[in-house]
Formats: structure tokens, C-alpha cells, sequence
């Protein structure tokens, strides 16, 4: 029989722990009395309360920016669950944070095909312009830059993510041009998809809630043209 020995901890590339010195531990009653109504909101929706855990630390994460223990206690004691199983799944997937993110939350791909395209020029490119390392942020708090896994959009690789929207076919150059707009206050419009909006309002859409933005919905569209011809080449349809 072949052992492995897993190492637990931060993810690689966070500097933190999840329990960070200064986060906070409890809400004050007017915020618990707000995500309170939240909540309920979002365990409405599933026959049972403990499906809710996925949204709720979304919810959380918009408030804090990251998920607290202040968030773990709120999702434990809604849900019926233990800290220990709420930090369970927190620390499962990577899109819950750590520790305290930018405005702008900046994901480069670097999975197999992004990564032959120049993801990982484009991650030294921009953590050499921003001066941080791989999962730090910038001194103005605008920016946090990590890599991030295939996000399904391969072919316009190499992808850049920012709040979970994407940026396609990226150069070095233009995703530093990028993270530049960011921090000057102008966010682009991603290639697809609905307009920026910061990255604790986009931990409340995830979370569930519904996106108000006059024509954000909309903004969704279709696929590009990449997928499209890879749905007609799968169909086996002329000309694709
Ligand atoms: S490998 Fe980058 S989006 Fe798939």
C-alpha cells in the first residue's frame, strides 16, 4: 500500500491565514440583522437549510471581502452547521478568499492551453509592473492578482478573469494596460459579459441575488465566435 502525505494550509500563493489577526470575529447587530434577511432570502430556495452554505458564503464574502470568522459564525449558526464544517467547505474552493482582496480581483489562467499561449508570461508580466507577488494586492487595495484554473474559456485563451468576467486573448501588454485602467479608476469592459462592478457587489450577485445594473442581464449575450464554430464543427455542420 502507497501512503500520501497531504500538507494543509493556505493556498500556495495567500500569505495569510484564514484567520487573520484584525478580521473581524462577530457583526455588529444592525449588519447580523441585515445579512440575517439576506439569508433567508437565499435558504428559501433549497429544501434544506444546509444546501443554502454555497451562497451564504458568498453573501459573507461580500460583506467582508473575504470570509471571517465572523462570516464561518454567521453561516454555522444559520445554517445549523459547525465552524468546522462551514470552514470545511470555505477552504475547498478557491473562489472564497482568504484574505483581505482588491477592488479588482485579477485571474490569470494558467492552466494547460493558456499557459502555452503566455499565461504565465502574463503573471510575471503583471506581479513585476504591480510589484507583488502571485496573491498579493496593491498598495491601494485596487488590485489583487492570483492565477487562477481553466475557467472554461479556452478557446480565447489566454484568458484573463477580473471579478469573474473575462478578458480574452491577453499579451503581456494588454493585461498590464489593463490592471492600469483598473487602478485608475476606468475599468474596461470585459470581451464578454456584463460590466465590472467591484469585487464585494460581484460576491453579492454570486451569492444569488439578482444583477440590477440597467442592461447588465442583457449584456450576458451568446457565445463569440470561437465557440460557436466549435458547436458547429461538433454537429458536423458545413463550412465550420
Ligand atoms: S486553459 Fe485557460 S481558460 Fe481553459
Amino acid at each position: 500500500m502507497t501512503s500520501v502525505d497531504l500538507q494543509l494550509g493556505a493556498r500556495p500563493t495567500e500569505k495569510v491565514q484564514l484567520y487573520k489577526p484584525g478580521a473581524p470575529l462577530t457583526y455588529p447587530d444592525d449588519v447580523a440583522a441585515r445579512l440575517a434577511a439576506d439569508a433567508a432570502v437565499l435558504v428559501a430556495r433549497y429544501p434544506e437549510a444546509r444546501s443554502a452554505l454555497l451562497p451564504l458564503l458568498h453573501l459573507v464574502q461580500s460583506e467582508d471581502g473575504y470570509i471571517t470568522p465572523a462570516g464561518i459564525e454567521f453561516c454555522a449558526s444559520t445554517l445549523a452547521l459547525t465552524a468546522a464544517e462551514v470552514t470545511a467547505v470555505a477552504t475547498f474552493y478557491s473562489m472564497y478568499r482568504r484574505g483581505p482582496t482588491g477592488e479588482y480581483l485579477v485571474g490569470v489562467c494558467t492552466t494547460t492551453l493558456c499557459a502555452v499561449l503566455g499565461g504565465d508570461e502574463i503573471l510575471a508580466s503583471l506581479c513585476d509592473h504591480l510589484g507583488i507577488e502571485p496573491g498579493g494586492t496593491t498598495a491601494d487595495g485596487k488590485v489583487t492578482v492570483e492565477h487562477v484554473e481553466c475557467n472554461a474559456a479556452c478557446d480565447y485563451a489566454p484568458v484573463v478573469m477580473v471579478n469573474w468576467e473575462f478578458f480574452d486573448d491577453q499579451t503581456p501588454q494588454r493585461a498590464r494596460d489593463l490592471v492600469d485602467a483598473l487602478r485608475s479608476g476606468s475599468p474596461p469592459a470585459p470581451t464578454r459579459g456584463a460590466p465590472l462592478c467591484g469585487f464585494r457587489e460581484t460576491a453579492r450577485l454570486l451569492a444569488g441575488f439578482d444583477d440590477e445594473r440597467p442592461g447588465a442581464v442583457d449584456a450576458s449575450g451568446a457565445g463569440g465566435e470561437p465557440t460557436m464554430a466549435g458547436l458547429r464543427l461538433a454537429r458536423g455542420e458545413a463550412g465550420s
